[in-house]
């Protein structure tokens, strides 16, 4: 009681502080008039708070100037006024003229920096609006698009979502970024990101004048030379948009949810995206560009493909060779390759290469309304047209993209890459299939060969390997037990009781790991040095000597590498035990609710677990020729290798000790509140489905750091799936993320994740999907269904039986009790 008002008491400071602050905050003004200025130590802050202007001085350098900034922390600056020209001092002010001229003044006063215009107004009136543009309008017309100017038509280094990046052609006005110089110097660096709108537009990045990287033309979803971008966008992340019409040519990209995101040019010549929530405290990368040796501008030159990690970096189309041998031989590939034989203009064939990023199309010709025969017969037309494509991917092919020049800056993409029709002679090329045909053919014989005398060589080597081991296994087989289990026989070391008795110090505290849903779990320590994990079956349960003969006869066959593997048994009278291999990590529990273990856990390793795991299960569910409903699956049954793969524990005991129960219902519920699905909990009914329930449950935990059970948040009485939902349905998913994750995540992969385990959590179990489903769903990018509302969805329907005794329960977890003789109603 005493505990709850104090909680009370805190909770409503907590709310007067906010109020306060949202107080404070919203008597910051978003516009200015003419008679009003901004002075160094004021700010204007955008209606919904996202953005603030003000002065700063960037880095560690003592001058100032006047930007626009992410009002989150640490406070990220997105446009910069006065970038060469900054300020010495704290005396700069910014005025508004009659007019409607912005500008910034320092202490003699002299201006500085004003922004252009042709146009005056009556009652101007500069606002910083919630998308961060700044604006200045006519008081008349508020509302209206028609800005005398705006900050978005001058943009610094970073891309802002409702920012274009491209051209104007009516004004002539160009929205290209360019780099910082430094981070301490907001000076236009030498690095710039702009659409180029020669030819066909596409998207380059310039070191100076010089082309760096080249993303490519526009192909309908995304540019030629960034395949990936497509998996952000399927991923429901990003809307992006191109648009290429006579007035202008542009480029944006905006993410679906209420992400904060930006687009930047670095000042090492990298084109960043990143993402984040408000309150999360870092941006998360989710693309960035140049990635690889082949990303950099025709490095194999022209006529030649980069194939990525490939010795040599470079290779000749097809029936084109190096234009110098001797350079291609010294690994200088910028020459790139010539005809074998020029084709004769009035006879030439195409041949179809697939899978590339699309050459240079700065010296192209571009007709979205034609298709691709009239786009070939539209090549032959021309001597000087060297190939042809689809402009546009989309449904099949569209559109008609024809090159008059080398073709230049080409690379294959396994994945995401197009068809590019190149110009042949008729005599070498001959017609299009069949020249694909043989070549291939030779490819396949070229890798065909190795990899078979590879195979038979590592065939032969893993039988004799086996031949070996078993043979070891014939010698030590002295100390061992035959199970019937099945008609091979399984083979299972019984270990002598006063070994174990020895081994764990006569089952010592000391020693106690934890308490699992049947037993307590001792470390122990073989004569040889071996260490193992001893479970100490209960002894209620009454199963006779042959039928757990049997079972550990079953279980030990369950082989597979993230489950725990049984290394023996002992029995001698009421005393049963099954011995393990010992794993020193611990279980997940312990690292991922811990504020300080789980930052051992980044992304990449939550990401393996949550994958070892569904595979695991998947393997107890189908793959195994028992079919194992493991009916306890939570996050300290989940042990940790030393490389942190994880291995499910204390699967099949629930076979063990209460006998064959793998009907539809049981009047027994064995299992942790909190990962129980409603069917299971309630009616005492379990399938398959009751452990994609608690798999969803637990995955929810890996991502988000909390427990499912005994979750709180300050605003809702959800528990942890309740409020993994909420954000969901609100199209926030991202907040769930763990703040100890830091900014390296794969944002698709988390969003993947959270989405796989809502439709892991669902209420009914026929909207589940089974773990095969889920392995897959985790592996591909495939859409997923809409997922339902989950079960349990507050600590408030949880069962009745809450108020179980958990004291003589020490393992990791506290809140979650095993509960294992709950009678079912
Ligand atoms: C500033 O000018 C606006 C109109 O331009 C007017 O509404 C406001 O009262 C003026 N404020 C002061 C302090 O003069
Ligand atoms: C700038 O604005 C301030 C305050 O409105 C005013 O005192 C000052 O004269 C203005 N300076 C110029 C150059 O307009
Ligand atoms: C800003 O500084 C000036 C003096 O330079 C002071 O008069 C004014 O009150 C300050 N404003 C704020 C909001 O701190
Ligand atoms: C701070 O500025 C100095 C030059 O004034 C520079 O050499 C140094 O690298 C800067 N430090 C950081 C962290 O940018
Ligand atoms: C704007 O409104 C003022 C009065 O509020 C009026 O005098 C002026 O003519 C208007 N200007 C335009 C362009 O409508
Ligand atoms: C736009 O960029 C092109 C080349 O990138 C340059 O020639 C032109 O002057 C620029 N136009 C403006 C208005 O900055
Ligand atoms: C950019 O160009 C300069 C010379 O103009 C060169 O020294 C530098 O290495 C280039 N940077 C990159 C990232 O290519
Ligand atoms: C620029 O981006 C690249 C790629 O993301 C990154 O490795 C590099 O550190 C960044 N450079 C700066 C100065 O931020
Ligand atoms: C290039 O290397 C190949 C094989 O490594 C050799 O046959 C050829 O003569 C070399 N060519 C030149 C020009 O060095
Ligand atoms: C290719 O050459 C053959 C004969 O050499 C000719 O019959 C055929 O029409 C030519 N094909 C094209 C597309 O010119
Ligand atoms: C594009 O192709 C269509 C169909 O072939 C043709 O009608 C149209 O005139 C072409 N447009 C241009 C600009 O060449
Ligand atoms: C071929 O195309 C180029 C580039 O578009 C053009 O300059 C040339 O006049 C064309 N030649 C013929 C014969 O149409």
């Amino acid at each position: 009681m005493e505990r709850k008002s104090t909680k009370g008491f805190r909770m409503c400071f907590l709310c007067a502080c906010m109020l306060l602050f949202i107080l404070g905050a919203s008597a910051a003004a978003d516009n200015i008039t003419p008679n009003q200025s901004i002075r160094d130590n004021e700010t204007l802050v955008s209606g919904d708070g996202s953005f603030e202007l003000g002065f700063f001085s960037p880095g560690n350098s003592t001058k100032r100037y006047l930007g626009i900034w992410y009002k989150v922390s640490p406070e990220t600056v997105v446009w910069v006024a006065n970038r060469e020209a900054p300020l010495a001092n704290h005396f700069g002010v910014l005025n508004v003229t009659n007019q409607g001229t912005i500008i910034i003044l320092d202490k003699k006063p002299s201006i500085i920096w004003s922004s252009s215009g042709i146009r005056t107004a009556e009652n101007p009136v500069v606002q910083l609006l919630d998308s961060g543009n700044l604006v200045v309008k006519d008081g008349n017309d508020s509302g209206s698009e028609n800005f005398l100017w705006q900050s978005f038509d001058y943009p610094c280094d970073t891309l802002l979502p409702a920012m274009k990046l491209g051209k104007n052609f009516v004004t002539g006005r160009n929205w290209s970024l360019t780099s910082w110089k430094s981070p301490n110097d907001p000076a236009r660096g030498q690095f710039s990101a702009l659409i180029d709108p020669q030819g066909f537009p596409q998207l380059v990045v310039r070191n100076g004048s010089v082309i760096l990287y080249r993303g490519g033309s526009w192909n309908g979803k995304r540019f030629t030379g960034t395949p990936d971008l497509e998996q952000v966008e399927s991923s429901n992340l990003f809307k992006f948009e191109f648009e290429l019409n006579k007035n202008e040519v542009y480029y944006k990209g905006e993410p679906y949810s209420s992400l904060l995101s930006r687009l930047v040019v670095n000042q090492s010549g990298f084109l960043e995206r990143f993402v984040r929530t408000k309150q999360s405290n870092l941006w998360a990368g989710i693309y960035s560009a140049p990635r690889d040796e082949c990303d950099y501008y025709a490095v194999c030159g022209v006529y030649a493909i980069c194939i990525t990690g490939n010795s040599p970096l470079c290779a000749c189309l097809d029936d084109f060779e190096p234009k110098s041998p001797m350079d291609w031989n010294n690994s200088k590939w910028s020459g790139g390759c010539v005809r074998r034989t020029p084709f004769d203009c009035r006879s030439s064939v195409f041949t179809k290469r697939p899978g590339l990023k699309l050459p240079d199309t700065s010296h192209s010709f571009f007709n979205t309304s034609m298709s691709l025969a009239e786009c070939q017969e539209e090549c032959l037309r021309n001597c000087s047209c060297m190939g042809y494509a689809n402009s546009d991917i989309r449904q099949g092919g569209s559109g008609c993209l024809l090159w008059f020049d080398d073709l230049n800056d080409m690379r294959v993409f396994t994945s995401g890459g197009q068809d590019l029709y190149i110009r042949m002679a008729n005599s070498t090329s001959g017609p299009l299939v069949l020249s694909k045909n043989s070549s291939e053919k030779k490819k396949v014989a070229v890798i065909v060969i190795p990899v078979i005398l590879v195979g038979v060589i590592l065939g032969g080597l893993i039988f004799w390997m086996m031949w070996k081991k078993l043979r070891k296994q014939e010698h030590n087989r002295r100390n061992s037990y035959n199970i019937e289990g099945g008609k091979d026989g399984m083979e299972l070391p019984i270990f002598d009781l006063n070994t174990i008795v020895k081994a764990t110090d006569n089952f010592s505290n000391n020693n106690k790991l934890g308490q699992g849903g049947f037993g307590p779990v001792y470390k122990g320590t073989l004569p040889e040095g071996q260490e193992i994990a001893v479970k100490r079956l209960s002894k209620s349960s009454g199963q006779g000597l042959e039928e757990f003969k049997n079972e550990v006869g079953l279980i030990a066959k369950l082989q597979h590498r993230n489950l725990v593997r049984l290394l023996g048994f002992s029995i001698q009278g009421d005393e049963k035990m099954l011995i393990y291999e010992y794993m020193p990590n611990k279980s997940l529990d312990y690292f991922i609710f811990d504020q300080t273990k789980s930052k051992v856990l980044d992304w990449k390793r939550r990401m393996h677990i949550i994958g070892g795991i569904a595979r695991g299960l998947l393997y107890l569910h189908q793959d195994s020729r028992l079919r194992i409903i493991h009916r306890d699956l939570k996050a300290s049954n989940v042990l940790l290798d030393n490389d942190m793969n994880p291995k499910i524990s204390d699967f099949g005991m629930a076979r063990t000790v209460w006998g064959d129960q793998t009907e539809a219902n049981t009047n027994k519920v064995v299992g942790t509140y909190g990962y129980m699905p409603p069917e299971y909990a309630v009616d005492g009914l379990f399938s398959i489905k009751s452990d994609v329930f608690s798999f969803g449950v637990l995955v929810l935990e890996i991502i988000s750091g909390k427990k499912n059970r005994g979750f709180f948040h300050p605003d809702h009485s959800h528990n942890l799936l309740g409020h993994a939902w909420k954000l969901w349905t609100e199209e926030r998913p991202l907040q769930l993320i763990d703040s100890n994750l830091g900014d390296c995540f794969a944002v698709s992969e988390v969003l993947r994740c959270i989405h796989v385990a809502l439709l892991c959590v669902q209420t009914r179990p026929e909207n589940r999907p089974n773990m095969s489903s889920v392995v897959l769903m985790l592996g591909s990018e495939n859409p997923l269904p809409t997922p339902k509302q989950p079960g349990f969805f507050t600590e408030r329907n949880l069962p009745e039986s809450e108020s179980y005794s958990s004291s003589h329960h020490e393992s990791a977890s506290v809140n979650e009790v095993t509960i294992s003789e709950v009678q079912a109603r």
